[in-house]
């Protein structure tokens, strides 16, 4: 579906959510700036109607592998109208000995290999930085699991043999550039495109990559935030230095130390983000629910990019005390680890809490590091419940 038909779908799934009231349409139309929170197809809520970008409601985090239809979407600029297998080609070129270019059936030939990653949105939690920053208003949902499968990129860049001067992977996408926008492009370091574990994914949970996830293939960066994994891939470029561009610089960088949240930033005074931080989520009880006294499900999932998850603590006090949460049996290297409390509620106003803790020492905090993009909240999380 082309993304003005997508729109289309939308608005009027949107618009049936909540009655097709004529306010509905006329706040429907100021949606453009991306901060709005309605239902679109099967429940995942709509975050900007200009580009395709879906975030998966918490309580979807039941399942280890999220199903295709469930995972998170995001997009700066329109997918691509015109997507056939037959006529996509991947060039591979740059700093190498011998650039070529494959088209799918060639691509499939490579060894297969997979890995089940949480791909999980820079800016996830954006909305939740106080103050506010600018930006798709993300819930806690721009983060999904799946297994990704396809040629691992180093065989890929072998073939092509890179020069010694080649330092950075650059990953170009057949996105539909809006005006003058600067194009999607990115590039990682040779070291973790040489990674085993870092692929160009043709396939998600054993099906070919949808359109909204890259079709026909994607890069997959496992560990990295989201950014870094590029869809439509149709040109991998070996470069001598870090890609000079927008979405490298100023977009998706962290700064060097914390600072005041609210304070500027210096550019000089930040670094590209990479691997993802430590944290968890609450799927169940939801916030605000009302509950029954008795034998209460504190549920979840927890991740943490390159490292692994060791523990998860839950709080029902508020923060005062913790206790231990089981975790689930499903586990690989990159991905989030269900996990679950079972807590004896009496009646009362409750805010539970939960951390995480990795293989690298890292706790979430009490509090987010504000930076003014927004970047990688992983505050513990909380939710407000009544027990009756
Ligand atoms: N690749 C292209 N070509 N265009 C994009 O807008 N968005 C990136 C990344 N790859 C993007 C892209 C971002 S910011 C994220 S978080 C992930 O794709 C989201 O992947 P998904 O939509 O499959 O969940």
């Amino acid at each position: 579906m082309n993304s003005r038909r997508y729109f289309m779908k939308q608005m009027s799934g949107a618009a049936l959510a909540i009655g097709a009231s004529p306010s509905l349409l006329s706040w429907a139309s100021t949606a453009q700036s991306g901060s709005i929170d309605v239902p679109g197809e099967d429940g995942m809520i709509v975050r900007s109607f200009r580009f395709v970008d879906l975030e998966t409601p918490v309580e979807y985090f039941n399942t280890w592998l999220t199903p295709v239809p469930h995972f998170f979407v995001r997009n700066h600029m329109h997918e691509p109208s015109e997507l056939s297998r037959d006529d996509w080609r991947l060039t591979v070129g740059g700093e190498v000995e011998k650039p070529f270019t494959l088209t799918l059936s060639e691509l499939s030939k490579f060894e297969t290999h997979s890995v089940v990653n949480t791909l999980e949105c820079a800016g996830n939690g954006r909305s939740l930085h106080r103050p506010q920053v600018p930006g798709i208003q993300w819930g806690k949902g721009a983060v999904s699991t799946a297994r990704f499968s396809g040629p691992r990129l180093r065989d890929v860049l072998r073939r092509a043999e890179v020069k010694s001067t080649g330092k950075h992977i650059m990953f170009r996408g057949l996105d539909e550039v809006p005006g003058k926008v600067p194009p999607f492009i990115r590039s990682i370091p040779i070291e973790k495109a040489l990674d085993a574990d870092t692929l160009v994914a043709t396939h998600m949970n054993g099906t070919p990559l949808t359109k909204h996830h890259g079709f026909p293939a994607r890069a997959l960066v496992p560990g990295w935030i989201g950014a870094a994994s590029c869809k439509w891939l149709t040109e991998i470029k070996v470069l001598d230095s870090e890609f000079a561009g927008n979405f490298m610089s100023p977009a998706y960088r962290f700064p060097n130390q914390p600072g005041k949240p609210g304070d500027a930033v210096k550019p000089e005074d930040t670094h590209p983000l990479t691997a993802l931080s430590v944290k968890s989520v609450i799927s169940g009880p939801l916030d605000g629910a009302s509950l029954k006294s008795g034998r209460v499900a504190v549920h979840g999932a927890a991740w943490a990019g390159e490292a692994d998850v060791v523990k998860v603590e839950v709080s029902t006090d508020g923060g005062k005390s913790w206790n231990p949460a089981a975790l689930g049996h499903d586990q690989a290297h990159y991905a989030w680890r269900l996990w679950s409390y079972e807590w004896k509620a009496r009646s009362g106003d409750y805010n539970i809490l939960s951390r995480a803790t990795d293989s690298l020492g890292r706790t979430q905090p009490a509090a987010p590091v504000w930076n003014p993009s927004g970047y990688l909240y992983n505050a513990a999380d909380q939710v407000k419940i009544h027990v009756a």
